[in-house]
């Protein structure tokens, strides 16, 4: 047998970047490559990029600079050969470019072809280098190999599943549509295996990602396209996934079944990322979102009218050219009346190829420095309102793994809150990985809660490796 060869994978950017790293080690498993935790011993490293905003973007560089360095060290030291792989959003978008500014780099692959990752890594031991950007013709997901069960049970209960990719919607500041190419969505058949095959390996909860993942519309056994909905009834059916949950979602596309989902299905979370970027018109218009704020809000007010509960989170820009003080107001009244448990802010980045980029009336730097700063403070008095209101109450909490803190146990809330728990002792906090169990909240710290079970845990609770198959 031919010694592993050592893998390190660095990702930057969104949940499927994080997914894409995954199956990039399965593509690689077979070719001998094993994980390793440092760039220093590897023998292949692979930056995974992001080129969402400038700073994403140009962190590449530096990041290449490092490793030319550590490269040189291992070629120096140990003879050993490290070869150096640029993946992801950036190298989509400027693989050209790459290779002129870090001639150290020996392949560069878009996110849809690092299928044919093996076949690029050979070529570039041939032949110095190999760059593929082009969107294949065919699926990359007919390709990719299915994660052994050692990989699933090694990541842990909670997996992300790509249903969806790409991007039609073109709003006027952002890279993805160019980046990951046009809207493709997966068949129902293939996510359906994936899911079983994850549940067969201990995975509890499925997170469903997509660009733009509830225009989903992929077919479906009885030869129609199915909608996220209806793909989410489905899979609640798998035996072994008790949470489900799907991000990241645009207004426009909430539809009937996705709401009946919500209303039907205990296992689907009654949490909600759905990005909103702005409260005001005149901005979501220049955006292209094809929404109002007025919209946005009968679209969260669906939600709430079937399942009260329900919490959402966000994303915003501030600074998108033009913006005035009136708009930036817009958007302070939109965070107030929805009330969010969280949400991401960034200041306009922007970008190279989008229409906003070539927008006049660029926002100061210092006037988008005070207006993150505004918006932030708001959100984090929402936030940290909303992990307030936990203390004193009993909530469910899906058991993730052993604490830091000997005897501790770690999970999450249906709202992915971290919880952290001590149970009795003569449990073995592993015993628990994988179970849903009420936890009385006692206090927070910092964004975890703190509490007791409330509950027993069942007597034949079985750790994590012996359940399923
Ligand atoms: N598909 C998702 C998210 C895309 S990128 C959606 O439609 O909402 C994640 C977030 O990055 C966006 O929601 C937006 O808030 C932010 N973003 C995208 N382009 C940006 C830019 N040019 N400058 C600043 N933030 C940007
Ligand atoms: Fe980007 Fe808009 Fe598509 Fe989201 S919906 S990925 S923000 S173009
Ligand atoms: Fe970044 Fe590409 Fe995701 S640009 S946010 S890694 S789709």
């Amino acid at each position: 047998m031919d010694q592993p060869r050592k893998l390190h994978i660095k990702s930057f950017g969104c949940q499927m970047n994080v997914y894409d790293a995954q199956r990039m080690v399965d593509v690689l498993a077979p070719e001998g490559f094993v994980e390793t935790a440092t760039a220093d011993d590897a023998d292949l490293v692979i930056l995974n990029t992001c080129h969402i905003r400038e700073k994403a973007s140009e962190k590449v560089y530096s990041e290449l600079g490092r490793l030319r360095l550590a490269r040189d060290e291992a070629a120096a030291g140990a003879g050993r050969r490290m070869q150096i792989v640029v993946a992801g959003c950036v190298a989509q978008a400027e693989g050209e470019e790459i290779v002129r500014r870090q001639p150290a780099v020996d392949v560069v692959v878009g996110p849809q072809s690092y299928h044919h990752l093996p076949r690029l890594l050979a070529e570039a031991k041939q032949a110095g280098r190999a760059l593929e950007t082009e969107f294949p013709v065919e699926d990359k997901f007919g390709f990719l190999p299915q994660p052994r069960p050692e990989a699933i049970r090694a990541r842990g209960i909670s997996a992300f599943v790509t249903v969806q990719e790409g991007c039609d919607k073109f709003c006027t500041f952002c890279v993805v549509p160019y980046t990951r190419g046009a809207e493709v969505s997966r068949p129902v058949a293939a996510i359906l295996d994936d899911v079983k095959r994850l549940a067969d390996n201990g995975v509890r909860e499925v997170t469903l990602i997509g660009q733009n993942v509830n225009a989903y519309h992929g077919d479906g056994p009885d030869g129609r396209a199915w909608t996220l909905g209806r793909l989410l009834q489905r899979l609640a059916a798998v035996p072994g996934i008790v949470r489900l949950r799907y991000s990241t979602s645009h207004p426009n596309d909430v539809d009937d079944e996705l709401i009946a989902a919500h209303r039907d299905l205990p296992a689907l979370m009654p949490f909600v990322h759905l990005p909103v970027q702005s409260g005001s018109d005149p901005i979501l218009a220049a955006m292209n979102r094809k929404h109002s704020a007025a919209d946005y809000r009968r679209v969260i007010d669906r939600f709430r009218a079937v399942r009260p509960e329900i919490a959402f989170s966000s994303d915003f820009i501030v600074g998108f050219p033009g913006e005035t003080e009136a708009d930036f107001a817009a958007t302070l009244a939109l965070v107030t009346q929805i009330g969010y448990a969280g949400a991401y802010s960034f200041k306009y980045s922007p970008r190279p190829g989008t229409p906003a980029a070539d927008m006049p009336e660029m926002v100061p730097a210092a006037v988008m420095d005070e207006r993150l700063e505004r918006l932030q403070q708001l959100i984090d008095a929402q936030q940290s309102a909303f992990n307030k209101a936990s203390i004193g109450r009993t909530v469910d909490v899906l058991f993730e793994r052993a604490g830091r803190k000997p005897g501790q146990i770690v999970g999450r809330t249906a709202y992915l809150q971290p919880a952290h728990v001590f149970p009795a002792p003569g449990t073995a906090p592993d015993s628990l990985v994988g179970q849903i169990l009420p936890v009385r909240v006692d206090s927070l710290e910092r964004y975890s809660l703190l509490g007791e079970l409330a509950a027993t845990p069942p007597q034949h609770a079985r750790p994590l490796a012996a359940t399923g198959a």
